[in-house]
């Protein structure tokens, strides 16, 4: 049989066909616009997202035996609040995983409910991008669509209803909307009332791996699949993208750079970060996670070439950087704020360091140092609570990157272990797709026989030690420039 994963990203939804031991047997993506309204605004249309994955599985299953098809089911760019009035219609355009419009939300939030309290009920304390700031912002506003509102979901959960009709999510994505009590794994009533809402406005909640509805009718005939096709939960890419990569034991870590950076470090047991740099969510297994969110990682790297060099040629770029743990030149990548783990959404992008003799070269490498660098200061923050991270698995759009794996094996000192896949969160998709439908066991049966290192990174000793002497220069940078970027930003 076959299963359809589908990554619902933040420039592109990318699908995958798979059949039960893994086998891909058609990728295709289609990209659709993100709209930045205003500085550190992050708009995107829903409608958007479900024409071009209805379009993207017709190619999908063009030339395939569509009878085959068993499931289907995803990874989705997580927190994004997306509203329904009564009539299912899209009230405003959907507020992403990375806008800093809540600020004044955000810090009411930590400082009168209160950082402790908000653990408390969820694991985790409010962060611009998070869904429960999002809605506080709209309810004050926005107050005539927040009136309207009848249905709250995240972005993968607008896809899976108008696929299927059931209004569902399920516990990796809705850990990060600041609403679900992460370890017993329910909404948290306290969260509700602070934000003005009701259960019967959230969705229903589900494993990743659980069957939610089965194609409606209307949309069986236009893709030409059978009504019968199940589809299952899904998870937020993340989570999704550590079942493809095979992060499923305990302490095994995954790293992804796309548009945003995340470390992401799985556990049997529930845990809560003291400090909450960390987010505290569930995961796709049934289990736990920790994880670190940078919001510009790849997206850093294409800035610089499409928007500022003008150029497409990645690789002609990256092709004469050979000075690697020398460059005079540093980048700070907090091109929309950053979240982890200095949770400030003022900060803003800089390059520091050039003189006269500074090459184009040595600035792009500072690009890809500076993102690298960046996630370092939450690998720090996972160490500091004894996790011992020795070895990953890589993926998103950056892991294409010889150049830039071997950036994260020297500047974090980890083994950097590359699947056979490269379809990170599309590949969990359809791997929870194959649970879903019976065909494994559990996620961690499915991933031990679908997922396989195909190549590992080594750091060099001489190397780690020339980065990490530039690591400790890095990590001065933000806490110097910290009140310069609160300046920035006043009016
Ligand atoms: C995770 C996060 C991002 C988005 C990107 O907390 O905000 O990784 O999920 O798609």
């Amino acid at each position: 049989m076959l299963y359809i994963g589908i990554d619902l990203g933040t420039s592109s939804v990318k699908l995958i066909l798979m059949d039960e031991t893994g086998k891909i047997q058609n990728v295709v993506s289609e990209e659709y616009p993100i709209s930045f309204p205003k500085s550190g605004w992050s708009e995107q249309n829903p409608k958007d997202w479900y024409d071009k994955t209805i379009l993207g599985i017709k190619q999908l299953v063009d030339g395939f035996d569509k009878t085959q098809v068993a499931g289907i089911s995803f990874g989705g760019q997580m927190h994004g609040l997306v509203t329904l009035d009564k009539n299912d219609n899209v009230i405003r355009p959907a507020i992403l995983w990375n806008d800093g419009r809540s600020t004044k939300e955000t810090d009411y939030l930590n400082t009168v409910i209160g950082k402790s309290n908000l653990s408390k009920y969820t694991a985790n304390i409010a962060f611009t991008g998070f869904t429960a700031p999002k809605i506080l912002w709209m309810k004050e506003n926005e107050p005539e669509n927040f009136n309207k509102i009848s249905k709250i979901m995240l972005p993968k959960d607008y896809l899976a209803y108008r696929l299927s009709g059931t209004f569902s999510t399920d516990f990796s994505d809705a850990s990060g909307m600041l609403l679900l009590d992460v370890e017993h794994k329910c909404w948290s009533k306290e969260m509700l009332e602070i934000c003005g809402i009701r259960e019967e406005q959230l969705p229903t909640l589900f494993e990743s791996f659980q069957v939610v509805g089965t194609l409606k009718e209307e949309v069986a005939n236009e893709i030409g699949l059978s009504k019968q096709v199940k589809v299952i939960a899904g998870a937020g890419d993340n989570a999704a993208a550590a079942v493809g990569t095979g992060t499923v034991s305990e302490g095994s870590c995954n790293i992804s750079i796309g548009t945003s950076g995340t470390i992401f470090i799985s556990g049997e047991n529930f845990r809560v970060d003291p400090n909450n740099a960390l987010h505290s969510f569930d995961h796709s297994d049934g289990k736990y996670h920790l994880l670190a969110c940078m919001l510009s990682a790849a997206s850093c790297n294409k800035w610089w070439m499409e928007d500022i060099l003008k150029t497409a040629d990645f690789s002609k770029e990256q092709a004469n950087i050979t000075k690697l743990g020398e460059n005079d030149v540093y980048f700070l990548p907090y091109l929309m704020g950053e979240r982890s783990p200095h949770n400030d959404p003022m900060a803003r992008a800089t390059f520091i360091g050039m003189s006269m003799d500074t090459t184009r070269e040595e600035m792009t490498q500072a690009v890809l140092e500076g993102v690298v660098f960046a996630l370092r200061d939450s690998l720090e923050v996972a160490r500091s609570l004894g996790l011992k991270i020795n070895k990953t698995k890589i993926c998103g759009g950056g892991a294409k990157s010889n150049l830039w794996k071997k950036m994260v094996a020297n500047i974090m000192d980890v083994e950097v272990e590359v699947v056979e896949s490269e379809e990170g969160p599309a590949l969990g998709g359809a791997i929870l797709a194959t649970v879903g439908c019976g065909v494994y066991k559990g996620v961690e049966e499915a991933v031990n026989t679908i997922v396989k290192v195909r190549e590992t990174v080594y750091p060099e000793r001489e190397l780690v030690e020339k980065y990490n002497n530039r690591y400790q220069k890095f990590k001065e940078l933000y806490p110097a420039l910290k009140p310069v970027f609160q300046k920035l930003q006043v009016e």
